[in-house]
């Protein structure tokens, strides 16, 4: 395995997913011991069910919240934010994230880009509510909340299925690829867009392309150069040659 020299780099992006919280204790939605084999996506995870079954969207979602608002960062968390406070003066580093635990930002990262929202807001399921999102901490292992503006379900700020990427989380993570000379995916099975296209926008702008991920893309994706398999949280400090205490 190379090292990776990141000064040798201007416009760095990093795109991380379930895989870099597995060391934290947190469970990833495919493989083995994933997420999606114990619920039904379309059960649980469609927006749809916002009109047909919102409390079985907290009963997923809720105790997420709770695991996560205990989970601590790992060391992949903890180098990408030590490479982003190295950098900060003289390059640009964007972390684009799929997930919503919000680990990153525990561990000191500052310029992130949540695309599928965040699991420890809340907000009114109704378009046309005028309540903000706010930080809540409760799971509702109990039943759904409602608004206390319009009567509708409240749900987390998370993107379900059959949902849009946020328009500003989309268009910043585009933004940032046109420029783009590193780009490395961690932790992420590839298998849901558009964040699983983002590599190609990065390769498109001429950026060297890196995978590292437990196990390989299946089907492969060809937009990546170069691909290291493992735990994150063990290649990660190789790869950066960055060695915490
Ligand atoms: P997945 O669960 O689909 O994939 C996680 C990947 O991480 C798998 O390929 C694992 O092999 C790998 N992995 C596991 N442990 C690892 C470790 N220690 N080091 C490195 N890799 C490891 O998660 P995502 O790709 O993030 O959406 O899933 C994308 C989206 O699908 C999620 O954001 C979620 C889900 O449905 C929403 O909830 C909106």
């Amino acid at each position: 395995m190379p090292i990776i020299d990141v000064s040798n780099y201007r416009n760095l992006v990093v795109l991380t997913g379930a895989g870099v919280s597995a060391a934290s204790g947190l469970r990833t939605y495919r493989g083995k011991g994933g997420i999606w084999e114990e619920y039904n996506i379309s059960e649980v995870g469609h927006v749809d069910r916002l009109r047909d079954n919102p409390s079985c969207i907290w009963q997923l979602f809720g105790s997420l919240r709770a695991d996560s608002l205990s989970a601590q960062p790992n060391r992949t968390h903890r180098v990408l934010a030590h490479l982003e406070e190295q950098l900060q003066r003289s390059h640009n580093f964007t972390l684009i994230t799929q997930n919503v635990d919000g680990l990153h930002q525990k561990a000191g990262s500052r310029n992130v880009i949540e695309l599928h929202g965040t699991i420890h807001k809340t907000r009114c399921s109704n378009h046309e509510c005028d309540l903000q999102p706010f930080d809540d901490t409760n799971d509702y292992a109990n039943s759904c909340p409602l608004c206390p503006r319009c009567n509708s379900p409240l749900r987390p700020c998370i993107v379900l299925f059959g949902e849009a990427i946020p328009a500003y989380e989309s268009w910043q993570s585009k933004r940032v690829l046109r420029d783009c000379d590193l780009f490395v995916a961690i932790g992420t099975s590839g298998t849901v867009s558009p964040a699983a296209n983002l590599v190609r926008g990065a390769e498109y702008s001429g950026a060297r392309t890196i995978l590292v991920n437990l196990e390989p893309m299946n089907p492969r994706n060809p937009y990546f150069h170069e691909e290291y398999i493992g735990k994150a949280e063990e290649l990660l400090p190789e790869l950066f040659k960055v060695h915490l205490i």
